[in-house]
């Protein structure tokens, strides 16, 4: 927003706010500020007290545009299947649900540590036969001895998108957050293959270019682009309602423009033509100013491979915070076309590329804002 357009729009707003309480409106609604659910007291079917909690954390897992697209049945005592929920799909950027099942591993890496704190090892079956299916993963709950892992951790992992430093990232903290933690490995044949990349050299080059571009293909494509605008919560009324998709704060639109967003953008907004060049200005910008990329890669796109893939995104990303290293998923290239077939042939590496990851080092880390839903709003009978 200019300065013209501010001082336009303030005027309207101040007038348009008159009404409103002032604060309400001029504050995105984080997650901290919404009661996370009034179940706790309430069993929620036959679900226990430490079940809840397990479940509640699992759900604090990243997805893609924060669809949160899990699902839980509960089929007896500690016997849940994990699926998903069509309607939280996204056909137009991940036709193939790729994306999907990767955040489904994600919060089956978060449930298997949490679960471990509360006293109970994981047993887990892979059910999903095809990347459509909706019962994707068959979990028990056995009691055991109880894994010592600090919480706080999955409680406060969040995607940051800017604020990063323009500082190479340390070949030492590249390995401790690429180590794999087998303890909670699913397959143990599969091993992932990271491959870090600074931002000056040739291939980080080929990702800034790669990025904007593959930004610039998906924000002028329909579908993406309406895809994208449904899952925006503009405003706080919205944000409360559905609890899911990118707020204001989520996207890092704070301040001043946070409000002129919230109260004066709708879906509509995100379909005109400045919005999308915007989105790729914002892109570029950010491309720039990083220490590097990591590419995660795999052998083959297998459903157990993706959920293993997605745990061990979860896995690294519960590491970074304590390192001031901050790791923006950029996936449009593997979204697409051309970048999508290209990326591992361009870079000369063997497999396929799950996760293309922009890393750098922050001076402060802020806290979680996304939203999440209330656990018995994904569990199905
Ligand atoms: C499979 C997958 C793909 C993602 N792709 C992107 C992306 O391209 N750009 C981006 O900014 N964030 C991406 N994210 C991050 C999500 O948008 C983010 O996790 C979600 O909004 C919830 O926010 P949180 O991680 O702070 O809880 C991706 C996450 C997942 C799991």
């Amino acid at each position: 927003m200019n300065r013209r357009d501010f001082l336009k729009f303030s005027g309207e707003g101040m007038l348009l706010l008159g009404g409103m309480s002032m604060i309400n409106a001029c504050i995105g609604v984080k997650r901290e500020d919404l009661p996370r659910s009034n179940d706790e007291k309430t069993s929620i079917k036959g679900l226990e007290k430490d079940e809840m909690e397990i479940l509640y954390l699992a759900s604090l897992a990243p997805s893609g545009h924060n669809t949160q697209p899990w699902t839980v049945k509960v089929v007896e005592p500690k016997h849940w299947i994990i699926g998903s929920d069509m309607k939280r799909w996204l056909p137009a950027v991940d036709l193939e649900n790729r994306e999907l099942l990767l955040s489904i591993g994600a919060f089956i890496e978060n449930l298997v540590l949490a679960a471990g704190t509360f006293g109970y090892s994981t047993d887990i079956q892979i059910i999903a036969k095809n990347r459509t299916d909706t019962e994707i993963a068959d979990i028990r709950l056995k009691k055991d001895k109880v894994q010592d892992f600090p919480l706080e951790k999955i409680k406060e992992r969040r995607r940051v998108r800017n604020n990063f430093l323009d500082l190479e990232i340390k070949a030492d903290d590249i390995k401790y957050i690429t180590k794999h933690d087998t303890r909670s490995c699913l397959i143990p044949t599969v091993s992932p293959h990271s491959f870090y990349f600074p931002n000056n050299s040739p291939q980080g080059k080929y990702f800034r270019e790669g990025t904007i571009e593959a930004n610039r293909t998906q924000a002028f494509r329909d579908p993406a682009q309406e895809e994208l605008a449904n899952w925006i919560r503009w405003s706080n009324k919205e944000a409360k309602k559905y609890r899911n998709g990118l707020t204001a704060e989520s996207m890092e639109i704070t301040g001043i423009a946070g409000l002129y967003v919230r109260n004066f953008y709708n879906r509509q907004s995100v379909l005109k033509k400045g919005f999308r060049e915007q989105t790729v200005d914002i892109v570029a910008k950010q491309v720039k100013t990083c220490g590097g990329w990591l590419l995660v890669t795999s052998s083959d796109s297998n459903i157990p491979t993706l959920i293993e893939y997605g745990r061990v995104f979860e896995n690294m990303l519960l590491r970074i915070r304590e390192r001031m290293i901050a790791i923006h998923p950029m996936s449009q290239m593997l979204e697409e076309e051309p970048w999508k077939k290209q990326v591992p042939k361009e870079l000369g590496l063997p497999g396929e590329v799950q996760w293309i990851l922009r890393m750098g080092y922050l001076k402060s880390y802020p806290d979680p804002v996304s939203l999440r839903m209330p656990v018995s709003w994904f569990i199905q009978a």
